[in-house]
């Protein structure tokens, strides 16, 4: 039971200012402040972002859509962007970041989740969050986005890449995009093919769109061959790092243009791993451990019992950039050496050549 009206909360973000200026000095405790608002509303918090959930539907046989309604905290979002959604599961706080696949005029946005097998946080939202009740998440985060110059898009998606690609998308067509845009969607099975009918609808409304659903277990991975016409001017592509990997090479072979690309797994390296020990020193933490030029600083701090601030865990989100005190470190994502003492790097996607401190 709530005791005043959703619209209400979401109005009255500013009209708390008094209290933020409170709690910025040390008189009031956020949490006591946030204590007292959730028994009025769940979704009313000083700062932090929660959103009634508005609508559910199933979008493909794994996939469902929640329109979510953010609170007044929220700071809006850009289309292709994504959020971070926070759920505790048995006294833990688990995190997970989701494409925005709309943003509605009314202020809703929509999401699209996947069901994963032991996906702890998806499938607790897949099955239990109803509509009408609330979920924390996060400002929207992400840098895909649309070439409203561009005299033709080809976009690539695997999976649930489709997610910020259709964002984009029904963005772009809204507000008048009519250059030639082919959309490649590949899954494993039909089930999977997300949004389906509103490709389909989308295909019919706008004579500048073509949709393109791709059956990997008929026509293998992705393969140049594939796309009808290779002189589009812009291309965007997301999904498996393996698949935006392949499309990244085809398209720097035969493109002037620099490709848009986001991968939702983590990169595998495709890099020599030495097998020699490694130091690794987090300087805040005072602490020194030994490491290896495999897996990503944040694991390797999360092994040492350090817990970094973090998102995505794809190198998207940028909430777990640190500063590098010495050494270098290889960005799986571009392969990219960064050594410069002093530099940002993003520990989630960055792994050790050799010994490295790190400022956390
Ligand atoms: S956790 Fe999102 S960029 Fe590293």
């Amino acid at each position: 039971m709530t005791l005043i009206p959703f619209a209400l909360v979401r109005r009255t973000a500013r009209l708390l200012a008094p209290l933020r200026y409170l709690v910025s000095h040390g008189w009031l405790r956020e949490s006591s402040v946030d204590a007292v608002l959730a028994l009025l509303h769940p979704a009313w918090r000083l700062n932090r972002v929660f959103a009634c959930v508005r609508a559910r539907r199933w979008v493909a046989q794994d996939m469902l859509a929640l329109t979510l309604m953010p609170n007044g905290n929220w700071r809006g979002a850009e289309p292709g962007q994504h959020i971070q959604a926070y759920v505790e599961v048995a006294g833990v706080r688990l995190s997970r970041s989701y494409s925005l696949t709309a943003l509605n005029a009314d202020g809703s946005v929509e999401i699209a989740i996947k069901r994963h097998f032991g996906g702890r946080l998806s499938n607790r939202l897949l099955d239990y969050l109803a509509v009408g009740e609330v979920l924390e998440i996060g400002e929207a985060f992400g840098e895909l986005h649309w070439p409203a110059d561009a005299d033709s898009v080809l976009l690539l998606a695997a999976g649930s890449g489709l997610t910020p690609l259709l964002g984009l998308l029904r963005s772009a067509l809204q507000k008048g995009f009519s250059a030639p845009v082919e959309l490649l969607h590949y899954v494993r099975d039909s089930g999977q093919h997300a949004f389906a009918q509103e490709l389909q609808a989308l295909q019919q409304q706008y004579r500048n769109l073509t949709v393109r659903s791709m059956l990997s277990s008929q026509l293998g991975r992705f393969s140049p061959g594939h796309v009808q016409d290779v002189a589009r001017s812009h291309a965007l592509t997301c999904g498996p790092f393996g698949f935006v990997s392949a499309v990244r090479d085809w398209w720097e072979s035969v493109a002037k243009t620099p490709l848009q690309f986001e991968s939702f797994s983590p990169p595998s390296s495709t890099h020599a791993v030495s097998h020699s020990p490694l130091l690794l020193r987090f300087a805040r933490a005072q602490q020194e451990v030994l490491g290896n030029s495999a897996s990503s600083l944040l694991l390797q701090a999360e092994a040492a019992g350090l817990r970094p601030a973090h998102g995505c865990r794809q190198g998207i989100c940028a909430s777990c950039t640190c500063l590098l005190v010495s050494g270098a470190v290889r960005d799986q994502r571009s392969g990219a050496v960064l050594s410069e003492p002093g530099q940002p790097i993003r520990l989630c996607v960055s792994v050790p050549m050799g010994d490295v401190v790190v400022d956390i």
